[in-house]
């Protein structure tokens, strides 16, 4: 379909939706045709609908028409699957004015809110009650592709991800059939759980327009130290020990290797190192979070006696602690990626394994990386305290025997293979499945799944109208 052949499907489109609802000027669609970071397409036009009711006339519009469709959030995904094709014949459906609605239940701590809402515009709406929706993120997407990508993000450890967090959800499916399902309810075995379909499989089977969302008191009090180990052994060992202390208010355990944490402190001035020239194998940055008031539990102190007694036992593995750098130490751990970019090429994993195995798999990728590519640095990070590990490989291209591409080709199936084959790992611990990582998705995924998922999306969206990643 092309601009000619697509005149009758813009004009039902405008007539069903209004002005508002359509654009189709090269300048109104760059915004929707590339990613935050990742993606570039080209979109016949896009579609904002304001509604389920109107979303649902949009999609049996388009497949009257022949023309397949996108569905859109804030675009912030890593792996590709919020962007049109290059074919210039998708149509994008945007959630983007489906963000009015934040309707909060203070007594049932939960929040109905509307697809398009962005996770920044809920916090802001929910902050005057001490409240905070805890999946948390670099980015700002939207509460529909949060739900669509079962985003996981630095808070995990406590606070779980979209899935543990979502009680009911409204959902249009492709064919244009609309699954209300805006249940408020914390138990509820009544047999299948339906929405559950719809997270984390990418929008392929419907797009999230509503959801009801358990939220959480907001904090009172955090405390952030950043901790130096020797090695992955004792990073282990010291979130066992304060697991074992502090469980009920370890809210953060990110780690950073010294191969990830120099570059920032090369490429970002304004950021101050505590290390000095010696970098530890792997810094941890500690967060503790309580609602408690400071008078009640003196959140530093803890914090910093709990440290303290886990250097008279584990001492020589500990090589430097550091308290009270709250939003200092946070900037260091968000600038990671940011940085690895300046220092050459990039090839980056979003990998989990059990995290009693990370330090073995992140010493078996160093191997064979020494092995057979000497020329790649690991630069890995992540949220260890959920057995997540985004492996950064970097090179310079004047070093490297091969050109990106052919290193790529040679190291992506290495890695993803000793993940989730030798370790029993995933391939895409938080970031989803979408073209880019389409490949593995069809490598890993067991037969049975791909079926129930055909079946899904058989009913759910027959004609294969949504995205363009070919999962079912
Ligand atoms: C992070 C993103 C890449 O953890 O998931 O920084
Ligand atoms: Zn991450």
């Amino acid at each position: 379909m092309d601009r000619m052949t697509s005149e009758p499907l813009l004009s039902a489109l405008r007539i069903a939706l209004g002005p508002t609802g359509v654009l189709t000027e090269a300048v109104d669609l760059a915004r929707f045709e590339n990613g935050w970071r990742y993606g570039k397409g080209k979109a016949l036009g896009v579609v904002r609908p304001a509604n389920a009711v109107e979303t649902a006339t949009a999609l049996r519009l388009c497949a009257d028409h022949g023309a397949r469709v996108m569905p859109q959030g804030a675009n912030t995904g890593l792996v590709g699957a919020s962007n049109p094709d290059a074919s210039g014949a998708m149509v994008v459906l945007s959630l983007e004015r489906m963000n009015k609605t934040i309707d909060l239940d203070l007594g049932n701590r939960t929040v109905l809110v509307d697809g398009g809402v962005l996770l920044s515009q809920l916090n802001e709406a929910l902050k005057p009650h001490a409240l905070f929706f805890p999946v948390d993120l670099g980015a700002d997407p939207q509460i529909g592709g949060m739900v669509a990508t079962n985003t996981g993000g630095t808070r995990l450890l406590k606070y779980g991800d979209v899935r543990r967090n979502l009680l009911g959800a409204e959902v249009v499916f492709g064919d244009g059939t609309v699954l209300c399902d805006l249940n408020r309810l914390r138990k509820n075995n009544t047999g299948l759980d339906a929405k559950q379909l719809f997270v984390g499989t990418t929008g392929l089977f419907g797009i999230v327009t509503r959801a009801v969302l358990q939220v959480a008191p907001l904090p009172r009090q955090r405390a952030v130290a950043l901790v130096g180990c020797r090695d992955g052994e004792a990073v282990l060992r010291l979130l066992a020990a304060l697991e074992q202390d502090l469980g009920d208010v370890l809210s953060a355990f990110e780690v950073m290797s010294r191969n990830a944490l120099g570059p920032v402190f090369s490429h970002q001035p304004a950021l101050r190192n505590p290390f000095g020239a010696a970098l530890p194998a792997y810094a941890v940055l500690v967060e503790l979070a309580s609602t408690l008031p400071a008078t009640a539990f003196a959140i530093g102190d803890v914090l910093e006696g709990t440290l303290g007694s886990h250097l008279e036992v584990d001492g020589d593995a500990v090589t430097d602690v550091f308290v009270a750098g709250g939003e200092e130490f946070w900037n260091i751990r968000h600038h990671i990626s940011e940085s690895l970019r300046h220092e050459g090429r990039t090839l980056a994993f979003d990998i989990s394994v059990a995290r009693s195995q990370l330090p073995a798999f992140t010493t078996t990728v160093e191997r064979l990386l020494a092995q057979s590519h000497a020329f790649v640095r690991l630069c890995d990070y992540g949220h260890w305290g959920d057995g997540g590990t985004h492996l950064n490989l970097v090179w310079r291209d004047a070093d490297a025997p091969r050109p990106y591409a052919a290193i790529v080709e040679e190291l992506q199936p290495r890695i993803y293979d000793l993940a989730v084959r030798d370790f029993g790992g995933s391939y895409s611990a938080e970031h989803g499945v979408g073209p880019h990582n389409q490949r593995f998705f069809d490598r890993y995924t067991p037969a049975p799944v791909k079926q129930l998922g055909a079946l899904l999306r058989q009913h759910c969206d027959p004609r294969h109208l949504l995205g363009t990643t070919r999962l079912w």
